[in-house]
């Protein structure tokens, strides 16, 4: 019987040290992350620099991954990582928008990430015609903000 009650206690103890190693840190702190005050402040004030750094190193890796239809789950999973990240990013555009006709500003952002978002799912579906449609309507809507705001330059080939 001492025995018996000796081995549950082992186990208990196991299965406790177990649950401890196997809960992430985050888990264990109810998952709060630290508030500041402005949370989704900006780290970069500059657009030159958030698009320099962001979006173009973003653009040209998927310019390079949409030439030829992707051929294995590695060539799909580059593409489905730089339209989603292209598409997370058209959302910190909106905190951007500038005071003089930031409507037309929140529609090329909207219009850009709709269809990036339509590439990520064509990616998904490892569907490169529907893929290449996303991808050139998206890179049109990049471009249509370049032109009203940035004069025409930085415009984006497929
Ligand atoms: C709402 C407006 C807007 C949208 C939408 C937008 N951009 Fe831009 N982009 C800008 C502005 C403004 C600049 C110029 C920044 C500067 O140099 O001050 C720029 C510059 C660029 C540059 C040139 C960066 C450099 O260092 O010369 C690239 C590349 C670029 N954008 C890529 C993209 C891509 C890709 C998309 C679509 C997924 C996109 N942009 C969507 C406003 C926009």
């Amino acid at each position: 019987m001492k025995f018996a009650s000796s081995i549950f206690a082992a186990l208990v103890a196991i299965v406790a040290l177990g649950y401890t190693c196997s809960t992430p840190n985050h888990a264990k702190a109810g998952y709060a992350p630290v508030l500041t005050t402005d949370d989704a402040a900006p780290v970069e004030d500059s657009m030159h620099e958030f698009m320099e750094y962001v979006f173009q190193p973003t653009y040209l890796r998927l310019k390079a991954s949409m030439a030829a239809a992707p051929t294995d789950n590695k060539g799909w999973k580059a593409v489905k990582s730089d339209s989603l990240i292209l598409a997370e990013s058209c959302n910190l555009l909106f905190a951007r928008k500038p005071d003089e006709h930031g409507e037309d500003w929140v529609k090329h952002a909207t219009a850009s990430k709709t269809h990036g978002a339509a590439l990520y799912k064509a990616a998904r579906e490892k569907n490169f015609e529907a893929a290449t449609t996303a991808y050139t309507t998206m890179l049109n809507n990049c471009n249509a903000c370049h032109k009203q705001f940035e004069n025409g330059k930085h415009i984006l080939q497929p």
